[in-house]
């Protein structure tokens, strides 16, 4: 009777103690990011920032879901929705048919277009003036794809790298003579960087509009309140006060809506 007792007791313990230790994990969900990639993410002063982080958090304070982003780099991202190890992820990610056989997105938050970082001197005018010149781009972005349908998928003068921080170091060393990012990304490096001489060249017939989204894995839960959320943030003019703190203009939202 008393060992029966005991036993009951430690039985007891054990299970609250197994409840409570998975509760605190496994109610969060994860939002993986590539945190180089300013103004939309990025690392200050060692914390996460950026119009991505913010809109997020602003996001998921509507929809009631509590997260955790984690700054995965930008390939395992992706590996890291397949192995479900992460549960969204948020990184400027454009929505495109090619992803969206293996991943749900959230509606479109933001709209982006690809754009060209050269040198102040050089004579680079659009993209067709790349051809036959290293460019470098960020591995598997839609940069990349862009590049590849103007010049060929195995074109060896188009040079891909891990993250768009190291393509852009290797315009800044001569590796290559361009780099091809989102637009966004590539006027804050040069509003941000007078001393490196660099500009953006746009070519709005070479490279086609393109979306953000949040991405989830295929059939994920939490798409529904997320994209509830994002609807309450964009109406209640949190998305235009964020929008204006990291471009210092406003936002057209009607051009998500199409
Ligand atoms: N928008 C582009 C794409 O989806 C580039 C995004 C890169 N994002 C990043 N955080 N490195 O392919």
């Amino acid at each position: 009777m008393r060992k029966q007792t005991v036993f009951s007791v430690v039985v007891m313990v054990a299970m609250l103690l197994l409840a409570a230790c998975s509760d605190s994990g496994d109610g969060k969900v994860i939002v993986a990011t590539d945190a180089a990639y300013a103004p939309f993410e990025f690392l200050k002063d060692g914390k996460m920032t950026g119009f991505d982080i913010e809109l997020l958090e602003a996001v998921m304070k509507e929809a009631g879901v509590e997260y955790e982003v984690k700054n995965t780099g930008w390939e395992p991202l992706f590996t890291s929705l397949n192995n479900k190890e992460v549960q969204a992820g948020i990184s400027a990610i454009t929505i495109n048919d090619k992803r969206l056989k293996t991943y749900d997105f959230s509606d479109p938050y933001f709209e982006s277009v690809n754009m060209i970082l050269t040198k102040e001197d050089s004579e680079i005018t659009s993209a067709k003036d790349l051809e036959g010149k290293n460019v470098g781009v960020q591995n598997g972005t839609t940069g990349q794809e862009a590049l590849e349908k103007l010049f060929g998928k195995n074109n060896s003068n188009i040079k891909k790298y891990k993250s768009n921080v190291l393509a852009i170091q290797s315009l800044m060393n001569g590796e290559v003579e361009a780099v091809v990012a989102d637009n966004g990304v590539v006027q804050e490096y040069v509003k941000n960087n007078p001393d490196k001489k660099v500009k953006s060249v746009e070519d709005k017939t070479n490279f086609e509009s393109e979306f953000y989204g949040i991405i989830f894995p295929k059939k994920s839960e939490h798409v529904d309140d997320v994209n509830k959320g994002l609807k309450k943030v964009i109406e209640s003019g949190k998305y235009a006060e964020i929008y204006k703190k990291w471009f210092g203009e406003e936002p057209d939202v009607e051009v998500l809506k199409k």
